[in-house]
């Protein structure tokens, strides 16, 4: 628990948060301290002229299934697509890729960041800033397709172009490994300096994604929305937000909205428990309260709950909590004083075949107010929610 005692020493907290809060312009209450490293180029996030700040989601791409066949490239172009159909309609002022970006396991290249790369364009193509959280595929390892072993043997691999170091000597051509978490977004954020994303304080590691964004009000330099990321764990780890993560979250929060004036949404890639108990029957029509469109499987929750739902239920900021991991469901419901909400299937990558499109969130902040509604493929909008007003 030395970490625990750590944390407690303010030194320390300030330090953390210099962290974890990445990117940022500094606050009110921290200007004077000069930005740290590349962090100094990145403008703070800022609710726009119109008053409001709009999020897309991308959930479960899945880049990277199937290199060896004609339908994994294929099926990536797909998700090309629809991030662009996404951006192009909705413009939105963030995007965040919310875990699975790639699926790791079926991956023959030594290096993810590869197709981690491709993922994000998306929005880099754009100028859009993103931030993005690990789900359970990001860094599994490798696992040998059991029709490799038939008579045809392994498949020649189409490996992806030379990078620069593979070309400066180090050809390691098509192996099979995942790529850590932390290879993973150090890769992103010092490539990009649109990447909002932040490896976390190395205390809550294994998890690596575990961040705060404040978003600037209009008027002023204050926050007047924070976005929480946390790493739900999955693949190299079990699949759970830890008690220590649920500590981080209760001392930021406590530090930066103290008297929860500041609306909080946070994001992960996995579904609490607690998705379990609000969740329509599967395969059953979606009533009201809970409004979405598609409700085609059991929710696929977390390992265990250590206490995180408990501390976000007891702040009446914390508008709504947004989850991938399930591609056949796409509903929000109530829980508590707040909302869970699934995103939308947004790749081709993954199990499922139903329509593809991305959860969009949109925050007005004078009157406050969050909505959310989501976009498809081929334009059409549905499911529209009040998640706070
Ligand atoms: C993986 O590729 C990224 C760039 O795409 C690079 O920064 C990183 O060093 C590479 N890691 C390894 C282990 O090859
Ligand atoms: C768009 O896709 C949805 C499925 O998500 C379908 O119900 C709708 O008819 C399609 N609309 C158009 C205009 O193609």
């Amino acid at each position: 628990m030395r970490w625990r005692r750590s944390l407690a020493a303010a030194g320390v907290l300030l330090a953390a948060l210099a962290l974890t809060t990445a990117g940022l312009r500094p606050t009110a209450t921290e200007r004077g301290q000069p930005p740290s490293g590349a962090d100094a180029s990145r403008p703070p996030l800022r609710f726009g002229s119109g008053g409001s700040f709009k999020v897309a989601l991308f959930a479960d791409l899945h880049y990277g299934e199937d290199a060896w066949t004609d339908w994994g490239p294929a099926q990536d172009a797909g998700s090309d697509r629809v991030m662009a159909a996404v951006l192009d309609a909705e413009k939105p002022d963030l995007v965040v890729y919310l875990g699975d970006l790639v699926t790791a396991n079926n991956l023959p290249i030594p290096n993810a960041s590869l197709y981690w790369d491709r993922a994000v364009s998306a929005a880099r193509g754009r100028g859009i800033p993103w931030a993005s959280v690990f789900g359970n595929h990001d860094d599994m390892p490798f696992e040998w397709p059991p029709e490799w072993f038939s008579p045809d043997g392994v498949p020649p691999l189409r490996c992806p172009p030379p990078t620069s170091m593979s070309a400066s000597g180090a050809d390691q051509g098509c192996s099979f490994r995942g790529t850590p978490r932390i290879d993973l977004i150090t890769a992103e954020i010092s490539k990009n300096r649109l990447s909002y994303s932040s490896s976390g304080p190395k205390d809550l590691w294994p998890g690596v994604s575990n961040y705060v964004l404040q978003v600037l009000s209009r008027s002023h330099d204050d926050p007047a929305l924070l976005l929480y990321f946390l790493d739900s764990g999955g693949g190299s780890y079990t699949e759970v937000l830890s008690s220590a993560q649920v500590k981080w979250f209760q001392s930021q929060s406590q530090f930066l909205n103290p008297n929860g004036r500041i609306p909080e949404l946070i994001f992960w890639h996995i579904p609490s428990t607690a998705y379990v108990k609000v969740a329509p029957k599967a395969k059953s029509e979606i009533r009201k309260p809970c409004v979405g469109s598609i409700n085609k499987e059991d929710v696929a929750p977390q390992a265990a709950e250590w206490g995180m739902m408990d501390a976000l239920a007891k702040r009446p900021s914390v508008k709504a909590i947004f989850v991938g991991h399930n591609h056949g469901l796409d509903w929000c419901c109530p829980y508590e004083k707040m909302w869970l909400c699934f995103a939308r299937h947004t790749g081709y990558g993954g199990y499922g075949n139903w329509p593809r499109g991305a959860r969009i969130i949109q925050i007005t902040e004078n009157p406050s107010s969050t909505v959310s509604w989501i976009r498809m493929e081929n334009g059409t909008k549905h499911s529209d929610v009040t998640l706070s007003s």
